[in-house]
C-alpha cells in the first residue's frame, strides 16, 4: 500500500524528533503493509517554502540510506501538508512542495472557524494555479462534520480527499468516523491514508487498521483507496475515474 500522509520526517514539525524514531516508524510501515510513502511535513507558510525544501531533503536522503542499508522494503518520496490560509492570494512556488512533483497539492485548514465561503475561495486559487487539491482528513473538521453539503459541493468541483486510516478504524470521535465512513461507502475520498506522527499515537500499523474498518466498504473501494489513487499521484496521472455519490448525513433519535 501507498500511505501520501506521512509525517515521518524526524525534526521537521509535530512529527518524530530523531532519527531513530523516523527509522521506526519506517520499520512499523513496512511490517504493516506500506511499501510507499510520501513524507508529508507541514508546510505552515508559503513564505517558507525554499527554506522547507532544503531541510526536507536532507532529512529524506538520510532516512532513504538508512533503510536502503538496513533492506526494509520501503520507498521514500517527497511531498508536504500545506496549511492554507488567506496567504494563499499572494502565495507563490507551490508548485515546488506538491505530492512527489505532481500535480497533487496534499492541503488542509484552519479546523475551528473557517466558513464554507473562504474554503471555497481557497480551493478555486489552487486550481487557478494548476494544482489539484487533495483535503486531507476531511472528517476532522467540526463545519464538514454538521455540514455534508459543503463535501458534496466540494466533491462536485472534483476536489480530491484523504481520510485518516485512524478515523476509519474508529480510533477517533464519532462524528469523525460517521463523515469518513460516508465518505468510503459513497467514494466521496479518493484516498485513505495513516497522517501518522509517531510510532505510538497516532501510527502507521496500516494493514492493523484496515481490519477494524466497517465491512460494508467494498474491496473494490479500498483498492480504489488503497492503491490505485495513490499510485496515480506518484505517476502524475489522473485519479481512475469513479462514480463519487452524494453523501448523507445520519438522522439521530431526538433530533428536531
Ligand atoms: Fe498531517
Amino acid at each position: 500500500m501507498t500511505d501520501i500522509h506521512s509525517h515521518i520526517l524526524y525534526d521537521m514539525d509535530d512529527g518524530p524528533e530523531s532519527f531513530g524514531d523516523s527509522l521506526k516508524m519506517c520499520e512499523t510501515a513496512a511490517e504493516y503493509g506500506i511499501d510507499k510513502i510520501i513524507t508529508t511535513s507541514h508546510l505552515t507558510s508559503p513564505g517558507m517554502i525554499d527554506a522547507f525544501i532544503k531541510k526536507r531533503g536532507s532529512r529524506l536522503e538520510r532516512l532513504r540510506e538508512e533503510v536502503s542499508a538496513r533492506r526494509i522494503g520501503l520507498e521514500l518520496f517527497h511531498g508536504a501538508e500545506v496549511y492554507v490560509d488567506d496567504d494563499i492570494f499572494y502565495a507563490k512556488g507551490l508548485e515546488k512542495v506538491t505530492l512527489n512533483d505532481s500535480r497533487y497539492l496534499l492541503v488542509e485548514f484552519d479546523f475551528k472557524s473557517l466558513g464554507a465561503n473562504r474554503l471555497i475561495r481557497y480551493i478555486e486559487e489552487i486550481f487557478k494555479m494548476g494544482l489539484v487539491p487533495i483535503v486531507a482528513h476531511p472528517e476532522r473538521y467540526r463545519y464538514l462534520q454538521s455540514d455534508y453539503g459543503i463535501v458534496n459541493y466540494l466533491v462536485d468541483m472534483d476536489v480530491l480527499f484523504q481520510i485518516n486510516a485512524g478515523s476509519l478504524a474508529s480510533l477517533g470521535g464519532r462524528e469523525e468516523f460517521e463523515l469518513a465512513h460516508q465518505m468510503a461507502l459513497n467514494n466521496a475520498a479518493s484516498f485513505i491514508a495513516t497522517d501518522s506522527h509517531s510510532h505510538h499515537g497516532r501510527s502507521n500499523d496500516l494493514l492493523r487498521m484496515v481490519r477494524y474498518f466497517p465491512p460494508d466498504i467494498r474491496r473494490e473501494s479500498l483498492d480504489y483507496m488503497l492503491y490505485d489513487s495513490p499510485q496515480a499521484v506518484l505517476d502524475d496521472r489522473p485519479v481512475p475515474r469513479i462514480v463519487r455519490r452524494r453523501i448523507v448525513r445520519k438522522k439521530r433519535k431526538g433530533w428536531a
